[in-house]
C-alpha cells in the first residue's frame, strides 16, 4: 500500500511538470501560439464578443446587411453585442463608447456619416480594441485608427450608372435632364455615387442634373422630394439617378400619382439591386439597378479571425459587383438573396 502510495506521488509530481511545461510553451513571451486560441493581446479567439454599430434600418439593403452580420457571427459562434444607430451620428459614438466600456475583442462599424469620429476611434486604439469598417469608409487622416474597410466601391457604382444612361441616351438628340435623389446628406455612398455619376457625364454636355436633393435613403424620402422634382419640373424629367432603390421606388409612386408612366416616360436608375428593385424592373417600371452587395456578413468574420489570429489583412477589401437590367429583371428575380 505504501509503495503504491509513494508511486502515485511520484507520477501526481510527473503530471504537473508536464502540464508547467506545456503551459510555459504555449504563454510564453514571443512563443508561438495556436492560431485558433491567441491573438496577440492574450484574448481567445475561440468564442468572440463582437460590437456592431449599424446605421439603422433605412432600407432593403441595410436589413439584408443587418441579417448577414448577425447571422455570419452567430454561425461562427461569436457573440454579438448590436446598436441600432437610427441613422443618426451621436447614436453611434455612443453605441462605440459603450463596446469599449464592455471591452468587446472587436468593433464593427458602419459609419452614418464619413466625418467626426476621430476621438471615439482614437478611445477604441488605446483601449487597444480594433475596429473593421464595413460597407462605408471614414474620412479621417490617421488610418491606423481602423483595421480595414471592407465594403462596395461607391464611386465605381456611380460611374456604372452614368455609363448605363450614356449608352442608353446614345441616339437622343437635345438634353436630356436628370434629377438626382441623394442618400443620406454627408455620408460616403452618397457622395460617391455622386462623384462617379458627375465624372462621367461631365463628357457628354447634354446630359444636365436639373435638380438634386435628399431623400436620406428612405422610401417615405424619395417619394416626397420627387413630387416636389415633379410639382416643378413635371414634364420636363427624362431620368431620375436615385443613390438607392429604395428611394427611387418611393419616386416610382409619386410618378405614377403624378400622371407619368416610370421607366419610359421617366428612366428611372436605382443602386443596390434589392428584390424590390427587381420586381420593379420586371412590371417595365424602373430600368437599371446597379448592384450593391450588402451579403459581407461571413467575409467580416473570417477578416475579425484573421486578425486577432495575427494574420496580416490588406487596409481595403472591395466586394464585387454587377449590374442588371430590365431585360434580366425576371428570370433573375427569383434567385435574388436580399
Ligand atoms: O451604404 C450603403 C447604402 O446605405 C445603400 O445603398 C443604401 O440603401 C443604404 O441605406
Amino acid at each position: 500500500m505504501k509503495r503504491l502510495f509513494k508511486g502515485k506521488k511520484i507520477l501526481l509530481l510527473m503530471m504537473s511538470l508536464v502540464f508547467l511545461l506545456s503551459a510555459c510553451s504555449s504563454s510564453g513571451t514571443g512563443g508561438q501560439s495556436d492560431s485558433s486560441s491567441s491573438n496577440g493581446s492574450g484574448k481567445s479567439s475561440d468564442k468572440l464578443v463582437i460590437g456592431f454599430s449599424q446605421v439603422g434600418a433605412e432600407s432593403e439593403w441595410r436589413t439584408a446587411n443587418t441579417k448577414s452580420m448577425q447571422n455570419a457571427i452567430k454561425d461562427a459562434g461569436h457573440e454579438l453585442k448590436f446598436s441600432d444607430a437610427q441613422q443618426k451620428q451621436e447614436n453611434q459614438i455612443k453605441a462605440l463608447r459603450s463596446f469599449i466600456a464592455q471591452k468587446v475583442d472587436a468593433i464593427v462599424f458602419s459609419p452614418v456619416v464619413e466625418t467626426g469620429f476621430e476621438t471615439v476611434l482614437q478611445e477604441a486604439k488605446d483601449a487597444k480594441i480594433p475596429v473593421f469598417l464595413a460597407d462605408r469608409a471614414v474620412d479621417i487622416k490617421d488610418d491606423s485608427l481602423w483595421v480595414t474597410f471592407l465594403g462596395s466601391d461607391f464611386i465605381e457604382e456611380g460611374r456604372k450608372a452614368a455609363n448605363w444612361l450614356v449608352e442608353e441616351t446614345a441616339n437622343t438628340e437635345g438634353d436630356v435632364n436628370i434629377v438626382e435623389l441623394q442618400g443620406t446628406v454627408g455620408s460616403a455612398p452618397a457622395i460617391d455615387r455622386k462623384e462617379g455619376f458627375e465624372e462621367v457625364i461631365k463628357d457628354h454636355p447634354n446630359m444636365k442634373i436639373i435638380k438634386s436633393q435628399t431623400g436620406d435613403f428612405t422610401r417615405a424620402k424619395g417619394k416626397e422630394v420627387m413630387e416636389a422634382f415633379l410639382k416643378s419640373d413635371g414634364e420636363n424629367i427624362d431620368v431620375l439617378y436615385s443613390h438607392n432603390d429604395d428611394m427611387a421606388i418611393g419616386a416610382i409612386q409619386a410618378i405614377e400619382e403624378y400622371g407619368l408612366k416610370p421607366g419610359e416616360d421617366i428612366k428611372i436608375i436605382g443602386v443596390d439591386a434589392v428584390r424590390g428593385a427587381f420586381e420593379a424592373m420586371a412590371a417595365g417600371k424602373m430600368n437599371v439597378t446597379v448592384e450593391c452587395n450588402p451579403l459581407f456578413g461571413p467575409q467580416m468574420v473570417d477578416l475579425i479571425e484573421a486578425h486577432l489570429a495575427g494574420e496580416e489583412i490588406p487596409k481595403r477589401v472591395a466586394v464585387e459587383e454587377s449590374m442588371y437590367t430590365m431585360d434580366q429583371a425576371e428570370e433573375l428575380l427569383p434567385t435574388r438573396e436580399y
